[in-house]
């Protein structure tokens, strides 16, 4: 096991390169299994959410072949099960989009509840409800989704609530259902469009992704393509915030900046100076931030998942910010390890007020989730002294090569190995 070592302090500057999308990827790889033919993805993040979701497909029999670090091609052609047991899925959230994806393709599914990242429960209800429209049998039974249909016959969705997860897998199993799927009050994230698209480079039928209403017309078949996924909005993110939390000046690459809106927006409230280009963002601050209220909310909304970072630089923001969580009933429980850096933070269910201190202090902590354990990386690099950050196999879950790309930026931050004897101060 291995713990993350941040001297802080050092301002970064100089340019990082954005990987492909986390949450495009892991519902583009299943999708693969619609096509039963070659599917040649690039600009696929090297993350271990990634490899989790590949070495599925490849235990269920799919071809698969590395082209190069970002470049893989995926044949579900001998794909011959519609079972996902409990070992595979796990360990990512994600493997849910199989059950879209195995029921669009056998009019069957039967895939262990998800495991992943744990802010409150994860209901999908909306799954469920979708799949059921759709003309399947769907219920769970020992801890499996077990879905089944003669065929699926496409239907108006109304969504109760705005749910990315319940948006893509009724895409996923609506693609090739007989006749016209309406999802209205549908989830509009980029990966959203991102996974359209690629349906649609496989033959499909998909019109409206990015607005309220996803209409689908099911196509009896799909064929293999060539794909390239989009930057990942939440890692420009993360960079973005922690370049202004150093006080540096840092251009971060390889991004749709129009997906950045929301972030920039906010970033600009709190005084940090922002450049646009074509595809790319400039990020330069002096370490000086005003305060700011943020509601996260789905997309075009401040997503939830740049939530814990934007909360870091609040914390060191003059003044009093309330963040209000409007997407997880429980995503503050990170802020106790910030308040271990010397945060003043109070929390109220979904409500945190951050009463700004002038810096943060190192101490040890650790990555309570993914974007958490990211937060955790942006307060030590803005606090002084030692900070050392355990668990952080959630960060190796979303996040490319960052101990590399933050030591590029002239991050003073390091891997090192944890001994068996040596207990945490977390453990038990
Ligand atoms: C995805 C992202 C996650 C992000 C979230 C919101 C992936 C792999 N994960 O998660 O990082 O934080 O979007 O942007 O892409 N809900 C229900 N019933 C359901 C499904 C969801 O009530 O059947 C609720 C959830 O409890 C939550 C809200 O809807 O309060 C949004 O969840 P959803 O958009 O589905 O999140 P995920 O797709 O799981």
């Amino acid at each position: 096991m291995e713990k993350l070592v941040i001297h802080g302090g050092n301002r970064l500057f100089g340019e990082v390169e954005i990987s492909g999308a986390k949450n495009a990827a892991v519902a583009i790889i299943p999708a693969t299994l619609l096509a039963q033919d070659v599917c040649r993805l690039e600009n696929i993040p090297n993350i271990s959410d990634v490899s989790c979701m590949v070495k599925i497909l490849s235990q269920m029999g799919a071809e698969v072949k590395y082209i190069n670090k970002h470049t893989i091609e995926i044949n579900t052609k001998s794909v011959n099960s519609y079972i996902v047991p409990h070992e595979m899925t796990r360990q990512l959230r994600a493997s849910y989009y199989l059950i879209g994806a195995l029921l669009g393709r056998y009019n069957r599914a039967k895939v262990a509840l998800p495991g992943g990242c744990n802010f409150g429960v994860r209901p999908m209800d909306l799954h469920i409800r979708g799949f059921e429209l759709l003309g399947a049998n769907a219920v769970v039974e020992n801890a499996m989704i077990n879905a089944t249909a003669d065929h699926l016959t496409g239907s108006p969705i109304y969504m109760d609530k705005v749910s990315v997860g319940a948006t893509i897998n009724i895409m996923l199993a609506a693609v090739k259902a007989r006749g016209l799927t309406i999802i209205e009050n549908a989830a509009k994230e980029p990966h959203i469009v991102d996974l359209a698209n690629f349906l649609n480079a496989m033959g499909a039928d998909v019109r409206g992704a990015g607005t309220d209403v996803i209409k689908i017309h099911g196509v009896q078949s799909l064929h293999g393509c060539t794909y390239s996924i989009i930057p990942d909005q939440i890692e420009a993110g993360t960079y973005m915030v922690a370049a202004a939390a150093s006080g540096g000046d840092v251009i971060v690459k390889n991004v749709i900046p129009k997906h950045l809106e929301s972030i920039t927006a906010k970033m600009i409230e709190c005084g940090v100076e922002i450049t646009e280009y074509d595809d790319a963002v400039r990020v330069k601050s002096n370490g000086e931030f005003k305060r700011c209220n943020l509601k996260t909310m789905p997309h075009p909304g401040f997503p939830t998942d740049m939530q814990p970072q934007m909360a870091v630089l609040l914390s060191i923001a003059k003044g009093t910010s309330v963040v209000s969580e409007g997407v997880w009933d429980n995503r503050f429980k990170y802020l106790d390890q910030l308040i271990r850096m010397g945060a003043n933070v109070q929390v109220d269910g979904t409500i945190a007020v951050i009463q700004g201190v002038p810096e943060l202090t190192g101490a040890p902590v650790r990555a309570d989730d993914l974007r958490a354990g990211a937060a955790m990386i942006i307060a030590g690099l803005a606090a002084s002294g030692i900070t050392e950050i355990e668990d952080i196999i959630y960060i190796d879950r979303g996040y490319e090569d960052y101990v590399e790309k933050l030591r590029n930026l002239g991050a003073d931050i390091y891997r090192k190995e944890i001994k068996e004897n040596n207990v945490g101060f977390n453990a038990g």
